[in-house]
């Protein structure tokens, strides 16, 4: 995977450590709003859109003389800005896409596209992430959240990333275990100081169609035709498409929340007076899963707004700017919403999105 080759600019900052001179470009005072998919204004201390790797040592020392915190940013597509960032953005730009020597092995760089590298990979007969296609984002944000869709998760299919550590300095090259990855969740998640920014990822794809068709909504959107990887690549883009709303029309984050995990006995309490209520079975007999939009849309939430944030019409578990919203319309939407489900269901909702 070759950066392309571009013009060395040297600049210099003052830190407290004196003068600090740069070979590459941070930017200062930068609007954010090109790189959240909630589209919210706020701005950037400094920002440094990472097209090489052999960058972030200098970003690093940059951030390290200043003493900035450090925020990763892929395309935003799970972020939201409440306020502005005080330190330094890495914008994670670098690209590359190639298969490894054993088969089915695919390795990505950061700043690629997920959708298109789940477009590569069916191209190039590898087969397990159809059922992931459409995930707004990019490569490198995918292991953060351990993406999810259709019954597949990435983890399955995850061999191990290359991580720059913004502590020591150090390439580091973490396996699936390394990750700790669960429902929508990995180590990365867990570490608020953002020490790991990820790199590359590789993948174990399969050269024989392994179709995952469990999820509700999937069999039925294939039937009368033949289930091929490229027909559930097809199916997935048209329900995700029919129900949830295009980041580059409307700004949004996918889903806000995450779907409650509950234990047994209180899914039986809950459908004494919700008989309809659906659940998920987890891997501990004793837990469920539950989903958040119903609950949200028994409670009548779809449509609702609050300053210039909106409840998604369609799709009670998405956020979206209707009109101009600043991080603390979404923001004061969602607890409304999380208070109501608490109040009316005794569940508390997690955010999915991230907050910043
Ligand atoms: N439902 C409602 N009202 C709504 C929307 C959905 O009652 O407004 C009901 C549906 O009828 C269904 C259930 O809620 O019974 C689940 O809805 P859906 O199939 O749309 O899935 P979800 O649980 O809301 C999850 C993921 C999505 C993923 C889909 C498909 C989470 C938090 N969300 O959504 O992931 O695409 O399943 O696998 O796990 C994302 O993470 O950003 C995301 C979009």
């Amino acid at each position: 995977m070759q950066a392309a080759p571009r013009a060395v600019r040297k600049r210099a900052f003052a830190s407290r450590e004196g003068i600090l001179a740069v070979t590459f470009e941070i930017q200062e005072q930068v609007d954010l709003s090109p790189y959240n998919s909630f589209g919210v204004t706020q701005m950037a201390a400094f920002f440094a859109d990472i097209q090489d790797p052999a960058d972030l040592p200098q970003a690093r020392e940059f951030a390290a003389s200043r003493r900035l915190p450090v925020l990763v940013l892929g395309q935003g597509s799970n972020t939201l800005f409440i306020n502005d960032f005080p330190g330094l953005v890495l914008y994670m730009n670098n690209r590359g896409r190639e298969m490894l020597p054993g088969a089915g092995m695919v390795r990505a760089a950061a700043g690629e596209n997920w959708h298109e590298l789940v477009k590569f990979c069916l191209e190039n007969s590898l087969y397990g992430i159809e059922n992931l296609a459409l995930i707004p984002g990019t490569v490198g944000a995918a292991p953060i959240q351990n993406i999810g869709a259709y019954g597949v998760e990435l983890e399955q299919f995850f061999v191990e990333l290359e991580a720059f550590d913004l502590k020591t300095g150090e390439i580091r090259h973490m396996s699936r275990v390394d990750c700790q990855f669960a429902y929508r969740d990995s180590i990365f998640k867990q570490d608020p100081s953002q020490k790991l920014v990820v790199l590359a990822v590789t993948l174990q794809l399969t050269l024989e169609p392994a179709l995952q068709l469990s999820y509700a909504g999937l069999k039925e959107a294939l039937a009368g035709q033949e289930a091929t990887p490229h027909s559930v690549f097809d199916a997935v883009c048209a329900i995700r498409s029919s129900k949830l709303p295009d980041p580059k029309k409307i700004g949004n984050a996918g889903s806000f929340f995450k779907n409650p995990v509950i234990s047994r006995s209180k899914l039986m309490s809950l459908r004494e007076f919700y008989p309809e209520l659906p659940a998920w079975d987890t891997e501990d007999a004793d837990l469920v899963k539950l989903p958040a939009a119903w609950l949200l849309d028994q409670k009548g939430w779809k449509g609702k707004r609050r300053g210039g944030a909106a409840v998604h019409e369609d799709h009670a578990l998405v956020l979206v700017n209707r009109d101009n919203a600043t991080g603390e319309d979404v923001v004061l939407l969602a607890q409304d919403m999380s208070s109501s489900i608490l109040q009316a269901f005794g569940v508390a909702l997690q955010t999915e999105v991230r907050i910043i």
